[in-house]
């Protein structure tokens, strides 16, 4: 619940003169332009009791790259998974825009994060189309590279929304180091990095190496986890495996990193030094969980950006994690800033 005087998107007391009832004309917020998307983005119920604090207002600023795959996915609804030798019906075939990056970077896109994709998508009419969704929601889409067949991605969800995927990567294999070479600059623009693993393990490890040299933030999914290398955890601030990823990383770990288990329906977990946290789920009716671990992840680095604690982080995450699965397609139910917000501090 947002109270009288507490900033909307952290939740801290915001020393705002106009919210406090005393004499606005010397107030920061008076002198400070608090960008229209943000101000857009707050829930109309906080309106006139609360300002977004300035703190947040210069987080706002930061500029998030997600690094990772896109890819066309094929999502079949089943009832049940069929068993091998077996032939079974769907009750449908669609098709969305997915791979890991491009859902994270749509997802921060919406939680009204300035974004970048960095990835490679086909250079054919799903490339482009690709490019234009994204141009449409607000992700910037210069470090995109153009090559090859688009990523595709096969996917059954059966009626408790769980999935399974196969993908074929396609032009996500193809970022190269030259393309990070030749791209460093605008690259070293952003602060926030949040990388998953649907892309050549070489190239992510040296892009880890450049990024650590300039003490920029770094983000692990290490899924999927065949391309995870233990050289990565040498650069990484937090890693967000899920369960069955955490189980095979758990012996790299040393306790100094700061590890985040997607659970799913058992909620999140932060593990580091001697600290273990849980938090749990946030309850919906599950639809399709395709994209529900990318959803998270955005959240995370949302909640990072604007300082959170890391159980406000996991709790906002969850949330975030949840919601996404209560519509088909991996991207169709992400929040926006507005849904998160509403529901974060009711
Ligand atoms: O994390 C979900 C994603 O994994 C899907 O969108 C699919 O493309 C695969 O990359």
């Amino acid at each position: 619940m947002i109270e009288k005087g507490k900033c909307p998107i952290c939740g801290k007391t915001n020393q705002c003169a106009i919210t406090l009832g005393e004499e606005p004309s010397t107030c920061w917020c008076m002198t400070t332009k608090i960008p229209k998307n943000l101000l857009s983005n707050i829930p109309d119920e906080y309106r006139n009791i609360s300002c977004v604090c300035r703190e947040c207002v210069k987080n706002y600023d930061k500029r998030v790259c997600v690094v990772g795959s896109l890819n066309v996915d094929h999502i079949l609804d089943v009832e049940c998974f069929p068993r091998p030798g077996e032939t079974i019906k769907a009750k449908s075939l669609n098709t969305f825009f997915g791979g890991k990056g491009g859902n994270q970077a749509t997802a921060c896109a919406k939680l009204g994060l300035s974004t970048s994709m960095l990835g490679t998508v086909g250079a054919d009419s799903h490339g482009k189309r690709y490019i234009d969704h994204f141009k449409s929601i607000g992700v910037q889409t210069e470090l995109i590279n153009k090559s090859n067949i688009s990523g595709q991605a096969f996917i059954q969800v059966d009626q408790n929304g769980e999935n399974n995927i196969v993908t074929i990567g396609g032009a996500n294999y193809d970022l190269s180091k030259k393309w990070i070479d030749d791209h460093l600059e605008e690259i070293l623009e952003h602060d926030v990095f949040l990388f998953s693993l649907e892309i050549p393990p070489k190239v992510v490890i040296y892009l880890m190496e450049q990024l650590e040299k300039h003490h920029k933030l770094i983000i692990l999914d290490p899924a999927p986890f065949a391309n995870f290398n233990a050289k990565m955890l040498d650069f990484v601030d937090y890693i967000t495996p899920n369960q069955t990823e955490y189980d095979s990383i758990k012996s790299l770990l040393s306790p100094n990193h700061h590890v985040i288990v997607k659970r799913g329906e058992k909620g999140s977990k932060y593990i580091h030094k001697e600290i273990s946290i849980n938090i749990p789920p946030y309850p919906v009716n599950v639809v399709d969980t395709v994209g529900a671990g990318d959803t998270f992840n955005a959240a995370f680095c949302f909640a990072l950006i604007f300082n959170y604690t890391i159980e406000e982080a996991l709790m906002t995450a969850n949330i975030a994690g949840a919601i996404a699965t209560t519509q088909s397609g991996a991207q169709t139910g992400m929040p926006t800033l507005r849904e998160l917000l509403k529901i974060r501090f009711k």
